[in-house]
């Protein structure tokens, strides 16, 4: 996949991480990846990574407290420069309450709903303008032109659901996946694509140590699913990592 900027939230660590370090070794990297972080100053992985790679920019992104975020769009445009707008800004970062209907409350709903949902709503919409610049260059709805990638889960998948439980979690990113709906109508207009995608079980501190899957592995399978994404065909989906279009 050949782009000229990218944006990554929750890059510090886990899937996020991964990504980053993945459109950095790629033949092509992107001129600009930004690495969003709730704390850069204490993001070693990523300050490391920014010691090899001058592409990559560490930004202050805090799903918490978005009053922030407008600061960190100009320090995005800035690094882009004039008139260069954001190809795909990647939703990845997250939190996961998997209360049962015995534990769930009122708080721990909230919160995966403010970070899950609320936050990534947000993060799109401040970073639009850059998106829409991108967009404005030109081409077809595609990953390459201009794009926004939710990190979704298939246990939000209300069709699929077979198993009950898991009430922030899977409702928050239920949520997520509304948005991705709701964004791909309203962005079709402006030549951006907006879809979700499915990583499956992976070996992160979410994920923990029975699960099934590497990072390093999965963010490959990810981008090369994410570089098919080149028509109006996939916008407004949600996406299993083989591919596999998952009902909402
Ligand atoms: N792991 C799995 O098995 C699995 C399965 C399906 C889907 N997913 C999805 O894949 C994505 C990545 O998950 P992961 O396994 O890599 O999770 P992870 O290892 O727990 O990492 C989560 C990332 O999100 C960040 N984050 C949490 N709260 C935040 C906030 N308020 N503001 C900004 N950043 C925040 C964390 O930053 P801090 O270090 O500052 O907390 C961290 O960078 C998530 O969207 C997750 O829902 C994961």
């Amino acid at each position: 996949m050949e782009v000229n900027s990218v944006l990554v939230t929750g890059a510090n660590r886990g899937l996020g991480l991964e990504f980053v370090k993945q459109f950095l070794s790629l033949p092509n990297s992107p001129k600009h990846v930004f690495a969003g972080c709730r704390n850069p100053d204490k993001a070693e992985a990523l300050q490391d990574l920014q010691k090899i790679h001058k592409n990559l920019t560490v930004i202050l992104i805090d799903l918490n407290d978005t009053s922030k975020l407008q600061e960190t769009v100009k320090v995005v445009q800035g690094k882009l420069g004039e008139g260069q707008g954001l190809n795909i800004l990647l939703n990845n970062a997250a939190v996961a309450s998997g209360d049962n209907l015995e534990k769930v409350n009122q708080e721990s709903m909230i919160d995966n709903f403010r970070i899950n949902a609320v936050g990534p709503l947000m993060v799109s919409k401040a970073f639009l303008p850059l998106l829409r610049s991108a967009a404005s260059h030109g081409g077809s709805l595609s990953v390459t032109n201009a794009a926004i990638i939710n990190i979704s889960t298939g246990v939000a998948s209300i069709t699929e659901n077979d198993t009950g439980g898991g009430y922030p979690y899977r409702t928050s990113k239920a949520a997520l996946n509304m948005i991705t709906k709701n964004l791909s109508v309203d962005l079709k207009k402006d030549n951006i694509l907006v879809a979700a995608v499915h990583p499956g079980w992976l070996k992160t501190d979410m994920g923990g140590t029975r699960a099934t899957m590497e990072t390093d592995e999965m963010a490959k399978k990810l981008l090369d699913l994410m570089a098919t994404f080149q028509s109006e065909d996939y916008t407004g989906k949600l996406y299993h990592f083989s591919g596999r279009v998952m009902p909402f």
